[in-house]
């Protein structure tokens, strides 16, 4: 079994880890290197895996690192780790914005790199994961990496580097558009008279609800709108009103700004590496 090193010990990496032990993954295989003493604690207890507070050090006895830093750090740290991957681990990046390029300028040009994009329902093990690596990964790293993601929910892979920015768009920075969505349901719940905590609990219950329907009765979404719009019915009214005020254009322009604002970050990433 590999041994899988996660460098940083935050909000991320807990998940993640909380995810792989649920999941049958050994604590003996899974180490953590972390500067913060209580973070090690509280790791170690939780978990009862190996911590440790020397990134180079813990490097050294890894198979597969995953680098869980916030991207402002990363430079610092990847540069560091260079100096101990004579071993070849398989690196994965789970820092929004910072692209391959950067990566392997920091940790060699030989390095495997993957680059991964979970969102935060990873959480509460329903993240949703976009996975690249670049042609130094081998098979058989692929497979545990798309065995941890999946860990923590679904994990799939893309075939170009570009479309990490489109998973951005589309599940990174997608639960807050659900969560706006059940705010307003929320919000004119109670203007239309119900108290707050039933719009709330409604709102809520009809999001999970209707995802759940969406993803386990093997029916497109499409289907499932049709079924439930009869002609002349409320629903009918409700999506007929969507429709005038061009609800998918209002969609399209939102997560178009989102995959701009992921390429100029990627790309003011790049430019900082030369
Ligand atoms: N949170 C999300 O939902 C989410 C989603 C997708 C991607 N990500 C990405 O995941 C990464 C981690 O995010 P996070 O939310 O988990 O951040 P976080 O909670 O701040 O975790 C980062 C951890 O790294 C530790 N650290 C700082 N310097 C270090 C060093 N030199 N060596 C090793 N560890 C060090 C920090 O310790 P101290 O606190 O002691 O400094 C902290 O425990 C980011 O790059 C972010 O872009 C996060």
């Amino acid at each position: 079994m590999s041994s899988i090193l996660f460098i940083g010990g935050g909000n991320m990496a807990s998940c993640i880890i909380g995810g792989m032990i649920a999941n049958g993954f050994n604590a003996d295989n899974i180490m953590v290197s972390e500067p913060g003493e209580e973070s090690r604690q509280r790791l170690e207890k939780t978990y009862g895996i190996k911590t440790m507070a020397d990134n180079q050090a813990a490097a050294r006895q890894a198979d597969l690192i995953v680098l869980a830093v916030k991207p402002q750090i990363m430079r610092a740290v990847a540069t560091d780790l260079a100096l101990t991957l004579d071993h070849r681990p398989a690196m994965v990046s789970i820092a929004a914005g910072i692209p391959l390029s950067a990566l392997e300028n920091w940790l060699g040009n030989s390095a495997a790199i993957v680059r991964a994009m979970p969102n935060t329902p990873a959480m509460v093990l329903s993240g949703a994961t976009g996975l690249f690596a670049n042609p130094q990964v081998k098979a058989e790293q692929k497979a545990i990496v798309e065995k941890i993601f999946s860990a923590i929910g679904y994990a799939c892979w893309v075939d170009t580097e570009t479309q990490i920015d489109a998973v951005i768009a589309v599940s990174g920075s997608g639960p807050a558009y659900f969560f706006r969505i059940m705010e307003i349901m929320q919000k004119v719940g109670q203007e239309l008279g119900l108290p707050e905590q039933i719009a709330r609990d409604l709102s809520l219950k009809t999001v999970l609800g209707a995802a759940r329907m969406a993803t386990e009765s093997g029916t497109s979404a499409t289907q499932l709108r049709e079924q439930v719009t009869s002609p002349g019915g409320t629903t009918q009214a409700a999506l007929q009103s969507f429709e005038q005020q061009n609800l998918e254009d209002v969609f399209r322009k939102a997560m178009n700004s989102a995959l701009e604002r992921a390429e100029v970050m990627s790309a003011d990433f790049g430019s900082a590496t030369k």
